[in-house]
């Protein structure tokens, strides 16, 4: 879904092309240090983000951004979470490794999906109904 504000669509595009790339990794046969690699990215890339977006909630007096980092500061919660859990998981469990990513991976697509259509689209109607020019 795109939102017409091209700093956050091009980010939006990204974080959908590195949780592709979880997707599409064999976590049953890659080292688990690697599969780290790839989830920090992506929490990173998440965090620079939420910073972005909130950045322009402020420069634009956006009435609801207190509900909208709401939602950005549960996701990095969770996201911590599963972090921990990696971290806990043996070197050498592959079937542990390959669970988590699954179901994180399906996780992260939902609320993408779902923060951007709903909490996201709200940013862009409040900018398009109060003429803010601004990204
Ligand atoms: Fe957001």
């Amino acid at each position: 879904m795109r939102l017409n504000i091209p700093v956050i669509d091009e980010q939006h595009q990204g974080l959908f092309e590195l949780i592709d790339e979880l997707g599409q990794m064999d976590v049953s046969s890659t080292r688990k240090q690697k599969v780290g690699m790839m989830l920090s990215r992506l929490i990173e890339y998440a965090h620079h983000h939420f910073q972005t977006e909130e950045k322009l909630f402020i420069i634009n007096r956006y009435p609801d951004m207190n509900e909208h980092i709401a939602e950005h500061d549960h996701y990095e919660f969770m996201l911590r979470m599963r972090w921990k859990d990696f971290n806990n998981i043996h070197d050498d469990d592959q079937e542990a490794l390959s669970v988590l990513i699954e179901t994180l991976n399906r996780y992260l697509l939902t609320w993408w999906g779902q923060h951007i259509a709903d909490k996201d689209r709200l940013y862009v109607e409040y900018i398009h109904n109060t003429d803010i020019d601004e990204e």
